[in-house]
């Protein structure tokens, strides 16, 4: 039983405490202690409903016996049930007397603290027309009941909670979204800095093709995808490509390379922390799967994951929700998984180095990238590529690939795949003179030294009239492969006059897709009008 003087002396108090507190998080434990101490309860617990799934959540609470308080935070009952569910639908507050006595009394908080509910005030959260959760103060069995007074004052309290409540969730959306953007821009920035160039993947290749239509499937749908591949044979690439063609495109790609983080940063990163969960968390951080939300999360070399962090990994995607270090309350994510490896992950798992379970989550499908050893036609086009790229970089002009040196490329088996022959290109156009070709002096020893003796191709005079369209050709030998590369240019160049340069209708005559054709008229500089 309070006295009048205390009770407008705690009613002024907390609202001041309104005033000046703009972390909810702190605002309702100090609220529901002071409330607690002044009534007194035992127990004050706010409920806050998730809409969602219809469920009342245990998110605050101040009890004089802390550990029952602790084990009561999080807990979870359906909306309609419990003292709580009444109130909420009635929309009026209600004292009650005994609970034990009370057929609506949800037993599992009783189970959960360990200690037996005696008397109740329950008093509904509303924002205007819309339910918040509900406020309740219990007393022990034993204890005094509650009075009217008490009820009332918890009622006059409960409207201040709940436009507090509201606001933090307007405000709270709106930091969630700034630290999205925050993330995003962070990720943006990186890939700037780093001169990507993922809007293009080179493939002429019969397995890259088949690559393709797998990738295509994978856009279509939202299913995990597993990248499978040797280091440097451009899953990354794969990944961006699926990203961007799906219904996700317009969310954020963040990626996380589970090889190049110390695993003690890796909870963090990926579920964010608390500020003041450890020394040096100045700040709330929300992880990547959070930063992720609406969008993919690519999680690169999944397979050097630690196992205690697949653990979590697992239950955050079988929950769809992420707990910030230092946290308690979970986070609702929407995001769509794609991972790759350079492992294989069956061995992996048959060492139990891997998760099995984790495994069929993440690789609903699974897209292999062929080493670039295993495509070799793919050889031309890319080094064209790099080369044309590296001599914009290093603003020189560079007079295409000797045959010879195109030859060395082709023959080479390439154990960093298209990474190193960029690398390789790269050094090449460095060590070039303005205006030189680019030949096997420039090559590294490396792939000189790799030179397989080959029956010698007859020197000749090139075979076809036409200026090369892309300066991979120099000299009066061609390869093989520059010898296909042109023909093909040729036989589009061809269709699309006949077509009319209608890209769709020229796809059809020459049985590929709109997408491999486009690919092929970029590859070389053929436009349509
Ligand atoms: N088919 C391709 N066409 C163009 N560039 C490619 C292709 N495959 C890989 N690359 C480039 O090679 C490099 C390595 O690719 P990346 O996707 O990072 O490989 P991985 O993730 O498998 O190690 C990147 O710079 C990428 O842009
Ligand atoms: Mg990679």
């Amino acid at each position: 039983m309070i006295h009048d003087e205390d009770r407008s002396a705690l009613i002024h108090e907390l609202a001041n405490a309104f005033a000046q507190r703009t972390e909810i998080d702190e605002l309702i434990p100090f609220v529901a202690q002071r409330l607690r101490e002044a009534l007194p309860a035992s127990g004050v617990s706010l409920l806050l409903l998730d809409e969602q799934r219809n469920e009342l959540e245990f998110a605050y609470n101040s009890e004089g016996n802390t550990q029952a308080g602790h084990r009561l935070v999080g807990l979870r009952m359906p909306a309609d049930r419990g003292v709580a569910g009444a109130v909420l639908r009635q929309r009026a507050p209600e004292l009650i007397i005994n609970a034990q006595e009370d057929r609506r009394h949800y037993p599992d908080v009783d189970r959960k603290t360990g200690m037996d509910t005696g008397s109740m005030l329950a008093v509904p959260l509303f924002a205007g027309e819309r339910a918040l959760g509900v406020i309740e103060a219990v007393r022990r069995s034993g204890e005094p009941c509650f009075t009217a007074g008490d009820m009332a004052m918890l009622e006059q309290l409960a409207h201040s909670v709940a436009i507090a409540l509201e606001n933090a969730g307007r405000f709270g959306a709106i930091k969630a979204a700034a630290d999205q953007l925050r993330a995003e821009v962070d990720v943006l920035r990186r890939q700037l800095a780093r001169q990507d160039h993922f809007s293009e993947i080179v493939a002429n290749s019969a397995p890259m093709l088949e690559m393709f239509s797998l990738m295509e499937a994978a856009a279509a749908s939202s299913i995990s995808v597993l990248i499978e591949g040797e280091t440097g044979a451009g899953k990354e690439l794969v990944a961006r490509a699926i990203y961007r063609t799906s219904s996700r495109a317009k969310g954020p790609f963040m990626a996380l390379n589970c090889a190049a983080i110390p695993d003690g940063l890796m909870e963090t990163e990926l579920f964010g922390h608390r500020r003041g969960a450890f020394t040096g968390a100045l700040e709330d951080k929300p992880g990547l799967f959070r930063a992720a939300s609406g969008g993919v999360l690519f999680l690169d070399e999944v397979g050097d994951m630690p196992l205690a962090m697949q653990a979590k990994l697992l239950r955050a995607i079988e929950e769809r929700e992420v707990t910030a270090v230092g946290d308690t309350r979970p986070h609702k994510v929407d995001v769509r998984l794609l991972a790759a490896t350079n492992r294989d992950l069956r061995a992996a798992i048959a060492e139990r180095s891997f998760r099995q379970d984790l495994y069929y989550r993440l690789a609903a499908l699974t897209i292999k990238v062929p080493p670039l050893r295993q495509r070799r036609e793919d050889i031309p086009s890319l080094a064209s590529l790099f080369l044309r790229r590296a001599a914009q970089q290093h603003r020189k002009r560079i007079d295409g690939l000797t045959p010879e040196a195109l030859d060395l490329l082709t023959q080479f088996d390439w154990p960093g795949n298209v990474r190193q022959l960029q690398n390789e290109i790269e050094r090449a156009v460095a060590v070039a003179r303005d205006g030189d070709a680019i030949s096997p002096r420039h090559l590294s020893p490396e792939l000189v030294a790799s030179q397989v003796k080959r029956p010698t191709t007859a020197p000749q005079a090139r075979a076809y009239d036409a200026t090369p369209p892309v300066s991979v050709l120099s000299g009066s030998q061609v390869s093989l492969a520059a010898r296909l590369a042109e023909c093909e240019r040729k036989i589009i160049a061809e269709a699309l006059n006949q077509h009319n340069h209608n890209v769709s209708r020229t796809a059809l005559a020459l049985g590929i897709s709109r997408i491999t054709l486009q690919k092929k008229m970029k590859e070389y500089s053929l436009r349509s009008l």
